[in-house]
């Protein structure tokens, strides 16, 4: 396995390895970018030879994300991370929300889900169109230990799908500040404002207050 380099000296060696609860290649890059400056070795699950079932039922992002990040660790006896993200809509009573990736069926084209929010933000006022994008980041140590905390950013369903950058709900997703939907954004310029890099850099912050890092 590759080591990565560190800036930080560890305060204890089971803290070199951090699991984190993904098989998406494209978060694993955010994470390390992030991250890899303070933990040298940062694995996905499948890296880790870490295999878990694991039952999201949990009734917010927070919930499932410690669900996530408790399970991997207790599996690995190891210092573990998981997210939960979506897309919450104010005039859809905050749908898909935690169901964001089940919304309207896992087999349903984000083409369809995309031209089915549109149709119920027309419905209202451009002022009632307000949504955000949110992510949650759980971190679970093996001796017990648990954070968790949240990333968000605002914005407003467009009236039409733009954009052939990001994934998901990013074509509809417009930032009033720029006039762009995300998925019109080259791909560092979300990252930067991203919901999961804030989540990931209010992560660090908090793990390097308590000590972790
Ligand atoms: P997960 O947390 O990676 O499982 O994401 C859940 C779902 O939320 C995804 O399948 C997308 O539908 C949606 N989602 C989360 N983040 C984004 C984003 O940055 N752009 C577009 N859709 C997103």
């Amino acid at each position: 396995m590759k080591k990565r380099k560190t800036k930080n000296i560890y305060k204890d060696n089971s803290m070199k390895t951090l699991v984190f609860a993904t098989g998406n290649q494209g978060k694993m890059r955010e994470i390390r970018e992030i991250l890899g400056d303070s933990i040298p070795e940062i694995l996905s699950m499948k890296e880790a030879g870490i295999e878990a079932d694991i039952v999201e039922d949990g009734k917010t992002f927070e919930d499932n994300a410690l669900i996530k990040a408790r399970a991997v660790s207790k599996a690995g006896n190891i210092m573990a991370m998981a997210d939960d993200s979506g897309l919450v809509v104010d005039c859809m009573d905050g749908a898909p929300g935690i169901y964001s990736a089940r919304f309207m069926g896992e087999d349903t084209s984000y083409d369809i889900k995309n031209n089915y929010i549109i149709e119920q933000a027309m419905k209202v006022p451009f002022e009632e169109r307000t949504a955000r994008f949110v992510c949650a980041i759980a971190c679970v140590m093996p001796d017990g230990r648990e954070w968790v905390v949240r990333g968000t950013v605002e914005g407003v369903i467009n009236d039409r799908q733009a954009g052939e950058n990001g994934f998901g709900y990013d074509p509809i997703f417009l930032l009033p500040d720029r006039g762009v939907t995300t998925a019109e954004l080259p791909p560092e310029e979300k990252n930067e404002i991203s919901h999961r890099g804030r989540a990931l850099r209010a992560m660090r912050e908090l793990l390097i207050k308590e000590g972790i890092l």
